[in-house]
């Protein structure tokens, strides 16, 4: 496995909890099919999945932060739009060139995704008007 949990990771809310972990069961399957070579077909396949984890779990972040009134509605739609075109671009442009998608989407989960949940996730649940 690639990408390990860590419950430091933890933003206290639980929905929030369990989406993330998903995404890091997403990204792992999608990082050991890059790893194993596997074909086009099931590479798309578990980057769809990874990719509809995601914008799942945007979208139900910002519902919920607009409904608890978070001031950091706004930072949040902008980083997670940031984060989803990142994620398209590393599929659909990076791939086919010389660029290794695997580093690349270890630089996304690494030093983006996490960070993020890290930083931003755990301060806007703390952040209600
Ligand atoms: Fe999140
Ligand atoms: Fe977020």
């Amino acid at each position: 496995m690639r990408y390990v949990w860590n419950d430091e990771y933890l933003t206290g809310n639980k929905k929030i909890d369990d989406q993330h972990r998903l995404i890091f069961d997403a990204a792992n399957m999608l990082s050991d099919a890059v790893k194993r070579g596997k074909e086009e077909q099931i590479l798309n396949q578990a980057f769809t999945l990874l990719l509809d984890y995601v914008n799942t779990h945007f979208s139900d972040e910002e519902d919920y932060y607009e409904k608890i009134g978070s001031s950091l509605l706004t930072a949040q739609k902008d980083e997670h739009q940031s984060l989803i075109n990142e994620l398209r671009e590393i599929w659909y442009e990076k791939r086919h060139g010389s660029t290794d998608a695997g580093t690349d989407l270890d630089y996304w989960m690494e030093k983006r995704l996490i960070p993020h949940i890290v930083a931003e996730d755990t301060q806007a649940q703390k952040t209600t008007k």
